[in-house]
């Protein structure tokens, strides 16, 4: 009751016109900046490089929240591809990651596999590789089905699968014929139906499966998670298995766990940094407060802590 009352709000909020005008304003300092690359490509390339300097990747987020039509769409396709040249000419340590929505996955197939193939074929040319984000369960099957017509023309492409939707085992099944870098994240969605798993133990369980079945089919894996059993969990594995450094990497978002972000990477894994970057920074830290109220708590201490 109480969470769901959190989620309604955080979700009136990001939605909120005159307080999305009045943080574009404000500017960063209402607490975004914590959790925010930033809303210039200059900004971000900046907090990118003090990962760096930390021996720490990043995957630059390009932001979207808000896409009416093709010439939207078209924006941010400009916007991943500027990270891409960031990323060369800066000589940073980075990928990108986008949400299929905001290249134009609601106008159409034809439209965002457009756009999505300007900005794979930039980012071949420089070594970039881009990781395609899993939203809403309805647009799950669209999604994937976008990313194998990807997968197939190119080799810089992943995809995040969600641990705590039912489907996403057949889903890794049906997707190693692909050999596909994949990320697993717990999964951000409250969703409606019997389509998820309530219970966390259950998708701590699930996730560690299907990071297994990943790992030993011999597939680059990105485990995206904040969990220390998670994390101890793929350490036992890989060391179980003979797994190499060079199939995994951890990933954390921006400003959660930053300490914990340089011990693994000090301990010689390679951790990866999700910097979400862009104008629409507010309605993204928003929704995330709103999709999980569980995190609000790490949230602010994250916050108090800086
Ligand atoms: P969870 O929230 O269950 O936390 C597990 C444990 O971690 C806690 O019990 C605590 O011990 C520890 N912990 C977490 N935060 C902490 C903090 N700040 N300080 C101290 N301890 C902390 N989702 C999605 O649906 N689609 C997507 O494409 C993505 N993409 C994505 C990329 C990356 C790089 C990440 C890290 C995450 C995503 N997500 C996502 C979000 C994901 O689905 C999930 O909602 C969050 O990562 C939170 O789940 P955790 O795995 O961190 O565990």
């Amino acid at each position: 009751m109480v969470e769901e009352t959190m989620r309604a709000f955080f979700t009136f909020l990001a939605k909120n016109k005159p307080l999305i005008k009045t943080a574009n304003k404000v500017g960063m300092e209402l607490g975004g900046s914590s959790f925010v690359g930033g809303e210039t490509i200059d900004e971000t390339v900046e907090q990118v490089k003090k990962f760096n300097e930390d021996g720490i990747y990043v995957t630059i987020d390009c932001l979207g929240e808000f896409i009416h039509d093709s010439s939207d769409a078209e924006e941010i396709t400009k916007q991943c591809i500027e990270a891409i040249h960031a990323i060369n000419e800066h000589e940073l340590k980075g990928q990108v990651s986008l949400k299929l929505f905001s290249v134009g996955l609601e106008l159409g197939e034809e439209t965002v596999l457009k756009n999505m193939k300007r900005i794979l074929e930039e980012a071949k040319q420089f070594d970039v590789f881009v990781t395609i984000n899993m939203e809403e369960y309805k647009n799950c099957g669209k999604i994937i089905d976008v990313f194998k017509k990807l997968r197939a023309e190119y080799d810089n492409v992943g995809i995040a699968l969600q641990a705590n939707l039912y489907r996403t085992e057949t889903d890794v099944e049906k997707l190693n014929e692909f050999s596909p870098v994949i990320r697993f994240v717990k999964g951000a969605y409250k969703e409606s139906g019997d389509v998820d798993i309530d219970d966390k133990d259950t998708v701590d369980e699930n996730y560690k499966k299907l990071v297994k079945t990943h790992l030993l089919n011999g597939n680059y894996t990105q485990v995206a998670t904040h969990d220390d059993d998670i994390i101890q969990y793929v350490k036992n594995l890989v060391k179980k298995h003979d797994i190499p450094n060079d199939q995994f990497e951890f990933q954390m978002l921006q400003g959660m766990r930053d300490e914990r972000q340089k011990e693994l990477a000090k301990e010689g894994y390679k951790m990866v940094v999700y910097v979400p970057y862009g104008k629409d920074w507010y309605t993204y830290f928003m929704k995330r407060l709103a999709e999980r109220p569980a995190n609000i708590g790490f949230t602010l201490k994250s916050m108090v802590r800086r």
